[in-house]
């Protein structure tokens, strides 16, 4: 049996990211709806799924007996849309960000007690190739024990003038690009995040919210993480790990790995004892089309059936999910207040 699943919100995201994994996986999915108020999106749904369209998804939850609802709408329309598919008995997989805040990712939450649905918020991040490798690497141990983690996207000078624009829409980077970026560093510390310090700024786009975010995040343990999606060209490395036994660089797809090893008689009394260090260089695996370092969505359907199917725990938990809506709720309250935020 396939999971009859509906698509809410077909959009740049909705018929693209999701309905091509949909599509493809037809062994484990039927799109059976497609809700849209746009005339032209659902004109576009039905051909493609020779499926049944909707304007109002309430009437979807009415007449179609669905497994999944797979949430696509703007950022501030996803706890309500959530909330109400989940109490109409369906489970839900909702697009980044899940929630506009902690206080939402708890109503999501309950709701998908109350009725004992699934609730799986979609971080792809958590599939990135990058960060994937990078947790094979640090279990390794290659670069010791890790007390800094930098992670950093660019915009290069590309603006946008869309609904993410707008605070009221649920709009602005931190929400946007958090997900992906501070969820992979929290990921990859594996630990959770005890204090934050951040800050927002309106750089170069229009509308009223940021187009920038640097946070820094200190960890249980300790490890610093420093994360930020920046104005500027692309030309930094996108991570940089340090381990008390070497540093890691990635740049795109390429790995640098830098592994130092002191001599075995070091001489306390001495100025300086140099290392020996060693190089060792990788590319990641996947192609720019994939855009692997983000999840690739192809790829993560799968898991997606697996879960609904009560095969496999889904990876990118609520509990984790709701660790990321604090950590990003805490860098915002830190950047309004112009300080440290303990969680
Ligand atoms: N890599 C990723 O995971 C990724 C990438 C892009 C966007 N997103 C997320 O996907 C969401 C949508 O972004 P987008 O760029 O596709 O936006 P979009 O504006 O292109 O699409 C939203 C769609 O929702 C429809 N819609 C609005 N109100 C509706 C309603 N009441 N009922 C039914 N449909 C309604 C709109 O007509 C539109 O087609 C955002 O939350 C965004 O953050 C995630």
């Amino acid at each position: 049996m396939t999971i009859k699943t509906a698509i809410l919100g077909y959009g740049r995201s909705g018929s693209t990211l999701h309905a091509g994994p949909l599509e493809k996986w037809s062994d484990d999915f039927t799109v059976t709806a497609v809700c849209d108020i746009d005339p032209e999106a659902r004109k576009n749904a039905k051909s493609r799924f020779n499926c049944t369209v909707y304007d109002d998804y309430k009437e979807m939850l009415k007449q179609e007996e669905l497994d999944l609802v797979v949430i696509v709408t703007r950022s501030e329309q996803h706890c309500k849309m959530t909330c109400d598919c989940l109490r109409g008995g369906v489970n839900v997989l909702v697009t980044k960000p899940w929630a506009l805040n902690v206080a939402e990712a708890e109503q999501m939450i309950a709701a998908a007690d109350e009725r004992g649905k699934m609730l799986l918020p979609w971080l792809p991040a958590r599939w990135g190739c990058d960060l994937v490798r990078l947790k094979e690497l640090l279990g390794s141990g290659i670069i010791g024990k890790v007390f800094m983690i930098r992670r950093r996207e660019f915009s290069s000078f590309g603006t946008r003038a869309d609904w993410q624009i707008w605070k009221k829409h649920g709009g602005g980077y931190l929400l946007n690009w958090g997900p992906h970026i501070i969820y992979q560093a929290m990921q990859l510390a594996g630990e959770k995040v005890a204090t934050a310090y951040g800050q927002l700024r309106q750089v170069i786009n229009p509308g009223d919210v940021e187009d920038l975010f640097h946070a820094v995040l200190t960890t249980e343990s300790g490890i610093i993480l420093t994360c930020e999606f920046a104005v500027a060209i692309n030309k930094l490395p996108n991570w940089v790990i340090q381990g008390d036994r070497g540093t890691i660089f990635v740049k795109d797809k390429s790995v640098e790995i830098h592994q130092v090893k002191f001599p075995d008689n070091i001489n306390p009394a001495e100025y300086s004892n140099t290392p020996e260090i060693t190089v060792t260089s990788e590319e990641l695996p996947g192609g720019a089309a994939t855009n692997s370092r983000y999840g690739d969505a192809f790829a993560i359907y799968p898991e997606i059936a697996r879960a609904v199917r009560g095969e496999i725990a889904y990876p990118a938990s609520t509990g984790s999910a709701l660790e990321l809506t604090r950590v990003i709720d805490a860098v915002r309250a830190s950047s309004e207040k112009n300080q440290v935020i303990s969680i």
